[in-house]
């Protein structure tokens, strides 16, 4: 395999596969048909992973947004520590999945580190205090804590990671 990323622009997704399920089949759903349409009215910016060595096949997207965090959603130790604002800065990894066909290769890891490589990137310019990702099951929410993710207290399927500790890791 050799993975690129891009931006999401005249792609082929039609046959974009990540999984039988419901909730993948509306993942899928929703990259085949609405992602366009999304980053035209700068509701989300996608990027999909690409295989050069597969004929340009896409094996991954995630989406990307800002977000805003309330102070009284954070674990009480993390507020404590913050300025008493309504609202923290955050990105949000909406939406992520690698194709069926590239199951158990890493690809998972590779689309969270693009896009938290992103994130930080972007950063620079507008402040982003913690990364948001919505985690569609159990296992998905496992698969984010792997990388540090930390569930919110009164929602499981949502997680963060601070951008502090995203960038000591880079
Ligand atoms: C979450 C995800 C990106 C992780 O990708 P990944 O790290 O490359 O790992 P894979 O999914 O390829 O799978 C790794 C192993 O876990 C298993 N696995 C995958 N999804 C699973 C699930 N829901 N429950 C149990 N096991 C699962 C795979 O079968 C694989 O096992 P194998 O190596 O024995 O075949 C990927 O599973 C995915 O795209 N899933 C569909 C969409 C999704 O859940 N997105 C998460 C955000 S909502």
């Amino acid at each position: 395999m050799n993975i690129i990323f891009q931006p999401l622009k005249g792609h082929d997704r039609s046959a974009f596969t990540s999984g039988d399920d419901a909730d993948s089949r509306a993942l899928d759903g929703w990259f085949r048909k609405a992602a366009s349409q999304d980053q035209k009215r700068n509701l989300a910016r996608v990027f999909v992973a690409i295989d050069r060595d597969a004929g340009d096949a896409i094996v991954g997207f995630y989406s990307l947004s800002t977000f805003s965090i309330a102070l009284g959603d954070i674990p009480e130790d993390l507020a404590r520590k913050l300025p008493r604002h309504d609202a923290i800065p955050a990105a949000l990894m909406g939406r992520l999945a690698r194709a069926t066909s590239v199951r158990g290769q890493g690809i998972g890891e590779l689309l969270v580190a693009d896009a938290v490589r992103r994130i930080l990137d972007v950063s620079e310019s507008v402040a982003v205090h913690a990364i948001v990702v919505d985690a569609k099951n159990e296992w998905a929410s496992r698969f984010y804590q792997s990388f540090g993710f930390i569930p919110f207290p009164d929602s499981a399927k949502r997680l963060f990671l601070l951008a502090a500790t995203a960038r000591r890791a880079r």
